[in-house]
């Protein structure tokens, strides 16, 4: 019975095999992160995506540039703008990156990225894949960084989200064996599993963090999430001042919102789709989704954005310009500090901090009754000038 199904289906799951094979023998060749520091020029790419993501990447470019002027100046940075990551060329070309838009892409040295449309099933766009997910697999930026800050309530954590494996390696891979099974692959590697983790300790080594939690489903997902845990108290052998302890992911649900116990979480380093799902959460905690920025590292290029979606309808009714620019804003700080320009970034988190919390002399609204990014750019950069 079913014995042509089942062999399509094994050479489906034999082609996926080789390739995951395949990621595990370069991720096996892969050198150390880039050094910025030893580098004599660095390449910022900045790719507006589609919408607003334009107009609010734009801004955040003149606080770089106005940050950065005197290494624009000597030629040590270079802003490269790439247009053509919007969703009517990846719906005209069905692809997740247009083959140009990727090539600039890998010759930047780091990148700041605003929103891409993600179709969904009944939107007016074909079913072209992410191109957030995309780009995180063709640059190998396995690390997706999160940070939710908020002092008064004594939050301050980091989360290391693994960026391409889990569910997310083979989403659009599964199989359906026949018209009554379908069958999804869940892919953990001893490669991807160590480089996130060990990430996610040097980072709280390197900033005076005692405590990093893994977040896993190992007693249900026992092979993949397993491979994650084991690894985990493996490398948390080489941190012995940093204490190694591990949730399942439903009750770490709970316990962000555990008045008591959140406090104490610092850094968290979970499997992809976990870590998607935390930082949502942690995010509306925070104030919104729309307030916080992500970085996605790899060993040879990084890329951060703003973890919003790219409101077509704003652009649509002409209001553009009134988009709020902050997240994006708050994701080239992360860029600076990743880079190595320490002050700078400081700087800019502090301007943020000034004008979207303690003074706040500007409302945004989203439309012509509040600023404009424009606005709240000039009103970041004085703020800079008067620090
Ligand atoms: C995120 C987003 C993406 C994800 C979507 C837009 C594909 O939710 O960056 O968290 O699922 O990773
Ligand atoms: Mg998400």
């Amino acid at each position: 019975m079913y014995e042509k199904e089942i062999a399509a289906a094994k050479e489906k799951f034999g082609e996926l095999m080789l390739r995951q094979l395949k990621r595990v023998e370069e991720m096996k060749s892969q050198g150390d992160f880039k050094d910025y520091k030893s580098l004599d020029k660095i390449v910022i790419g900045v790719c507006g995506g589609d919408g607003i993501g334009p107009a609010i990447t734009a801004q955040a470019q003149r606080v770089l540039e106005y940050l950065l002027a005197e290494d624009v100046k000597k030629g040590r940075i270079e802003f490269k703008v790439i247009d053509g990551l919007t969703i009517e060329r990846r719906a005209a070309e069905m692809a997740a990156i247009p083959e140009d838009v990727l090539l600039e892409l890998k010759a930047c040295d780091v990148i700041l990225k605003g929103p891409t449309t993600t179709p969904r099933k009944g939107d007016e766009w074909p079913n072209v894949e992410s191109a957030n997910v995309a780009m995180r697999k063709a640059l190998d930026l396995f690390a997706n960084v999160r940070p939710v800050r908020i002092p008064e309530l004594g939050i301050d954590w980091t989360f290391y989200r693994e960026n391409t494996e889990g569910g997310y390696a083979a989403g659009k891979e599964g199989v359906n064996v026949t018209e009554d099974l379908g069958i999804d692959f869940t892919i953990a590697t001893s490669q991807g599993c160590d480089r996130i983790i060990r990430a996610a300790f040097e980072f709280a080594k390197a900033n005076g963090k005692t405590r990093v939690t893994a977040v896993t489903k190992a007693n249900i997902i026992k092979t993949t999430d397993g491979k994650f845990l084991d690894t985990f108290y493996e490398i948390s052998k080489e941190y012995p001042d940093i204490q190694a302890d591990d949730w399942y992911i439903d009750i770490m649900t709970a316990k962000l919102l555990d008045e008591m116990r959140r406090k104490d979480f610092q850094v968290v380093v979970l499997p992809n789709l976990y870590g998607d799902i935390i930082t949502d959460e942690a995010a509306e905690i925070q104030g919104g989704v729309g307030t916080a920025g992500s970085a996605n590292i790899g060993k040879k290029y990084a890329m951060f954005e703003a973890i919003h979606g790219s409101a077509p309808r704003m652009v649509k009714e002409g209001r553009a310009q009134y988009a709020d620019p902050c997240s994006v804003i708050r994701a080239g700080a992360m860029l600076l500090n990743h880079i190595g320009y320490i002050e700078e970034s400081d700087k800019l988190y502090k301007a943020l901090d000034i004008c979207t919390i303690t003074e706040k002399k500007l409302t945004m609204t989203g439309r012509d009754t509040g600023a404009t990014g424009e606005q709240f750019a000039d009103y970041i950069m004085e703020t800079i000038e008067n620090l």
